[in-house]
């Protein structure tokens, strides 16, 4: 399996401080999926073109079965996450998001904040994440099931 990682972080991408969040999704996946994955790592500001542009790269040409991005899904000006992937996505998931939420919410109330959607372009699902490495542990461990599931719809079984 083939599985990119992308952290959305002006600060992360300037090395004001390291990346937790994308070793975070990494060790989490490590866990759940058997078989061996091949990661592709990316770290990269919250601009819009960029993200697009590298969503595109790793979906179209890197064909990668999974790509989770982390970071830039709340309602701060430079938050564009959300707005990169649905650009690109061919269909989206929103129960991703929904989700994410609903369950979040019971122990976060602030979770409500973050606008984080999922989708598929081609064979590739795409899944936005919240960008606190926190926030990876409570939401990413429940949605392996949906995201086991949509692979295998994706390359037809
Ligand atoms: N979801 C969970 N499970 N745990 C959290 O701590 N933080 C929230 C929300 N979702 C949080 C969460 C907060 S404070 C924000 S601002 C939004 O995610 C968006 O975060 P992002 O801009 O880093 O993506």
């Amino acid at each position: 399996m083939k599985v990119a990682r992308i952290t959305l972080s002006d600060r992360a991408s300037a090395g004001v401080y390291e990346d937790r969040s994308g070793p975070e999704i990494e060790r989490i996946l490590g866990e759940h999926f058997a078989g061996p994955i091949e990661w592709k790592r990316v770290v990269i500001p919250d601009e819009r073109p960029q993200i697009e542009e590298t969503l595109r790269q790793l979906c179209d040409a890197e064909q990668c079965d999974l790509v989770v991005t982390t970071g830039g899904t709340g309602p701060a000006p430079r938050d564009v996450t959300p707005e990169a992937t649905r650009a690109i996505l061919e269909r989206e998931l929103p129960g991703f998001g929904e989700i994410m939420r609903v369950q979040s919410f019971a122990k976060v109330p602030t979770a409500i904040l973050s606008r984080a959607t999922a989708g598929t372009r081609g064979r590739t699902l795409i899944v936005n994440l919240p960008g606190n490495p926190k926030a990876i542990g409570e939401i990413l461990p429940m949605l392996v099931p949906a995201i086991r599931e949509a692979i295998r719809h994706l390359h037809g079984e």
